[in-house]
């Protein structure tokens, strides 16, 4: 994370100084590094690079974000001149894709429940492929390409029951999870699905699941796949593509232990596909949080601090509603002060273990738990590794207006997303006449 660093004890993202984006423009406050978020997409560029299949022109990688991580579309933007594809989930994930200046083109549309609507927009935009997760997904996909008189180009995400070691809510890929075709019944779904007048198969998914730091469970994952892919083309059904899905975990911070490099992690994935493939196929990602996890930080401002009998609290002004992966999975974030303060602490500072927990009515509003801080009220904190799944997954409780979010680019803080504001959280409602 080079691209957040000190100066003289302050944190800088790039070369704006944190405290200062803190007081422009309030606390609680999103900020990304345009540096760091190109550094991370360089490393699947560089992963590609060091592959045997480099130099093959019949061989492409494609790299699609996960929209769900963040989709701000000041972030995706510079995905989208990067170069990138992007996965998305919804119609409103392809609405910020395109309005971020990508390509419908260049984008897959993943998920276990796409409604039609969401498939006719999808298909009049002209997507790339559905990942296609179900029998009755494909009949209804089928049936609104055909009204449209288009045909829709699929894979079928398949779960191929491994265990990716991480946080059972974020796992997909086990036998007892919703996501995927079974990979029982793949072989025969594929056959259906060729058959299909509506549709095309172009390739072949699967997702394992996220915050996954082995590589391991990967290529289980991809021997299973690419035994199914001889069975389908012994069929009769050519695959184009394999689309391994995201899910490369990020360090936190925790001691845990950390993932691959992303450029290692992508170079043995290629490698063992090629070395294991009966022909060279075309190979997609579907990152987020290796993207974008360790691009963000989320700042926040001490409120009240609250020495007790057991534990000691400092109150911040961002909570669950901000940041909600604590409450959520007992995910760590590491917390600094924005400003270091000296080791002798100065009259009314304490230097104690701390609980950071928000003004949110729940004991589970907490953003970190036992940290050795320095704290004074007014101290401005940054909270780590928040650039995935951290904006995407605020919500509006106990009324509270969502984070403005900035992206900063060497000198300059953009603001991509302005503060909301209270009015804005209750316009559409309606007292009774
Ligand atoms: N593709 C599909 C089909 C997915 O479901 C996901 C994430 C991704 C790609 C991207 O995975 P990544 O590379 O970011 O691991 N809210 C949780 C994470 C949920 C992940 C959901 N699916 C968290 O904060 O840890």
């Amino acid at each position: 994370m080079t691209h957040f660093h000190r100066q003289a004890g302050t944190l800088f993202v790039e070369g704006v100084s944190v405290s200062q984006l803190a007081q422009q423009h309030g606390t609680p406050l999103y900020v990304y590094s345009r540096a760091a978020l190109a550094e991370a997409w360089e490393a699947y560029a560089a992963g590609t690079a060091l592959a045997k299949r480099h130099s093959d022109p019949n061989a492409k990688v494609k790299v699609h974000v996960a929209v769900k991580a963040n989709s701000n579309i000041g972030v995706l933007s510079v995905f989208a001149r990067l170069g990138a594809g992007f996965d998305i989930v919804s119609a409103g994930e392809l609405a910020r894709v395109l309005a971020a200046g990508g390509q419908a083109s260049d984008t897959v549309f993943s998920g276990v429940g796409k409604s039609a609507a969401e498939m006719r927009y999808a298909l009049q935009a002209g997507v790339k492929c559905f990942n296609v997760e179900s029998l009755p997904e494909l009949e209804r996909l089928n049936a609104v390409a055909g009204e449209l008189g288009v045909r829709a180009p699929i894979s079928l995400r398949v779960n191929p029951d491994v265990n990716p070691k991480t946080h059972p809510y974020i796992s997909t890929g086990l036998k007892g999870n919703k996501f995927g075709v079974a990979f029982s019944e793949a072989r025969k779904a594929y056959a259906t699905a060729s058959k299909m007048p509506n549709l095309v198969v172009h390739g072949i998914d699967c997702h394992i699941g996220s915050q996954i730091t082995e590589t391991e469970p990967y290529l289980d994952a991809i021997d299973k796949v690419l035994e199914l892919v001889d069975e389908i083309e012994s069929d009769g059904t050519p695959i184009q593509h394999i689309d391994v899905g995201g899910g490369l975990g990020i360090d936190y911070g925790d001691g845990g232990s950390p993932p691959p490099k992303t450029a290692d992690f992508v170079r043995t994935i290629l490698d063992h596909i090629d070395d294991h493939s009966t022909k060279r196929r075309d190979v997609w990602f579907e990152p987020g949080r290796s993207l974008l996890g360790n691009s963000g930080i989320l700042l926040t401002t001490v409120e009240y601090l609250k020495p007790g009998e057991e534990k000691n609290f400092a109150i911040v002004d961002a909570a669950m509603n901000d940041l909600s992966r604590p409450a959520l999975y007992q995910a760590f974030h590491r917390v600094e002060p924005v400003i270091s303060r000296d080791p002798d602490p100065e009259p009314g500072v304490l230097a104690r273990t701390y609980d950071i927990v928000g003004p949110v009515c729940e004991s589970g509003d907490w953003l970190a738990r036992d940290r050795e801080l320095l704290l004074a009220p007014g101290d401005t904190l940054a909270v780590f590794s928040a650039g995935a799944y951290g904006f995407t997954m605020a919500s509006n409780y106990n009324t509270r207006p969502r984070a403005a979010e900035l992206l900063v680019d060497g000198t300059e803080a953009h603001v991509v997303r302005e503060r909301e504001t209270v009015a804005q959280l209750f316009a559409g409602e309606r007292v009774l006449p």
